[in-house]
């Protein structure tokens, strides 16, 4: 018989995305159903209406991907680029890491490949059995991503619980007496892996879950990547209260996109302990970062202090503070992978000299985006936007598609189609990323907001939304919803 386990599984899942491709078949009747223009489409759209489109699907909500500056210092690094197999054989706190050092008010300052990596790393560095997680039901799925290896690597018991197991049914107890006998450490073992999300921005929903299940770590985002929306700084009262370390991923609010300070923590009543960023939002360049925070080092003093019943001496807090940041760069993925591109940093650092010698950048951008915000809210246009970031909710995923090629044909306005899993079921709609280009141009702003009331009064939805396992049924299957591409 032909059996492959391996392959079987596979099969499996090849055959529940076949269904999603018939599904987009029929979506698909409708242009550009799935990914939107390209760039042949985009010269034509300009040149038949004479102005430039609206692009609002990057991150570059400064404008500062292009910037000569930018291409200069890369090109400059060209020739001397190395692969350096691990970051641990760089320089640890020069250069863009001393920038970003300062920016985010951190004591060390990791520097990684991609906010992937940033995330992978905080989350299974701070997964410990017995230490409760709870997370916002918004955050990331790369946060997601990390606290599923973290629950594998914590669920390695299981093996020893299924041998004992075996064992019991070998020795002829009877089922009745087996579950008695299992039921409490199989509990202990389930609790002592809790991970629990909390209701999105939802501090007293937080406090409920802390009081049941303890202090831990908690796991929010300075400026949701969905809805645009800012941390509630209630949630970090909350995790300070209850004695939480508190872990941010600034990675759309660094920099400043939606407030006067370059990032969320700096504005919060409750510092957070660990920030993870992706830099290639605001900071256009493929990298990404982890900042220990002083709070984080003060917390790991004061243990100490209390364990030894004395205070540290200078030299133990140096070690202290050392080891602590040593241990985080022992982490797998900060060994075993290759260092961020030189290139990369050089590009990074250019960047972020340029946008703080053009404070009006981000003065723009915070001024304009506001007046947007406002105009299409007075529209009666439902927005949870409190940035750049704008999510305009559809309903079912033909709608949206609908919503978002009318604004490009239009109004040359191209937005990103969002849909489940990164949205809830019957939550799709248009992202669209207001960046200083249009900010600074009078005839695009307008054009931005009259396109999106126009859209929304001239369309009408039929609002079909599928069933909850109609479509995706791949992903339905996984337990949570994620969130953010
Ligand atoms: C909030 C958030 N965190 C992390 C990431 C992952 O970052 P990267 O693309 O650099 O891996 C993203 C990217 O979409 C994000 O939006």
């Amino acid at each position: 018989m032909n059996k492959n386990l391996l392959f079987d599984e596979i099969d499996k899942q090849i055959s529940l995305s076949w269904m999603q491709e018939k599904q987009f078949v029929k979506y698909g009747e409708m242009r550009y159903a799935l990914l939107g223009y390209n760039d042949l489409d985009i010269a034509k759209w300009e040149s038949e209406h004479g102005k430039p489109v609206l692009d609002t699907r990057p991150n570059d909500y400064f404008s500062i991907q292009k910037i000569s500056e930018a291409l200069e210092a890369k090109i400059s690094q060209v020739p001397k680029e190395i692969h350096v197999s691990s970051p641990l054989f760089q320089d640890w706190q020069v250069g863009v890491k001393h920038s970003l050092k300062q920016i985010m008010g951190s004591e060390c300052i990791m520097l990684l490949k991609s906010g992937t990596e940033a995330n992978l790393i905080a989350t299974d560095m701070l997964s410990h059995k017995n230490i409760p997680v709870y997370f916002d039901k918004h955050t990331h799925a790369t946060t997601r991503c990390g606290f599923n290896l973290a629950r594998g690597r914590m669920l390695e018991s299981i093996e020893v619980f299924k041998n004992a197991l075996n064992r019991l049914e070998k020795s002829n107890t009877s089922e009745e007496d087996i579950r008695r006998i299992i039921q409490k450490p199989l509990l202990k073992i389930l609790e002592s892996v809790g991970f629990y999300s909390f209701n999105h921005n939802d501090y007293d929903d937080l406090d409920e879950r802390i009081k049941k299940h303890g202090p831990g770590v908690v796991y929010t985002e300075g400026l949701f990547s969905v809805y645009g929306d800012l941390l509630k700084p209630e949630i970090a009262e909350i995790a300070k209260k209850h004695d939480c370390s508190l872990v941010i991923d600034e990675s759309h609010s660094l920099f400043g996109t939606a407030t006067s300070d370059l990032t969320i923590n700096r504005t919060l009543p409750a510092k957070a302990d660990i920030l993870t960023a992706s830099l290639s939002k605001g900071g256009c360049s493929l990298l990404g970062v982890i900042g220990l925070q002083p709070e984080f080092f003060e917390k790991r003093y004061i243990y100490l202090e209390k364990k030894l019943n004395r205070p540290l001496t200078d030299a133990e807090r140096e070690r202290a503070k050392l080891s602590l940041f040593n241990l985080f760069r022992r982490h797998t993925i900060f060994v075993f992978s290759n260092a961020p591109s030189d290139i990369e940093e050089s590009g990074l650092q250019a960047r972020m000299n340029f946008l703080f010698q053009n404070p009006e950048r981000r003065a723009v951008l915070l001024d304009k985006t506001k007046y947007i915000r406002e105009k299409i809210r007075n529209a009666g246009i439902k927005l949870l936007s409190e940035s750049p970031m704008m999510f305009i909710e559809i309903g079912s995923e033909p709608d949206s598609v609908e919503f978002r090629n009318y604004l490009i044909e239009q109004y040359g306005i191209i937005g990103s189609l969002y849909m489940p899993p990164a949205t809830p079921i019957n939550g799709a709609g248009v992202r669209l990323c207001v960046n200083y280009d249009i900010c600074s141009d009078n005839e695009q702003v307008e054009r931005f907001i009259y396109g999106i009331i126009d859209a929304h009064k001239k369309l009408k939805f039929d609002n079909i939304c599928r069933k909850k396992n109609e479509l995706y049924f791949l992903w339905s299957q996984r337990r949570f919803f994620v969130t953010g591409f």
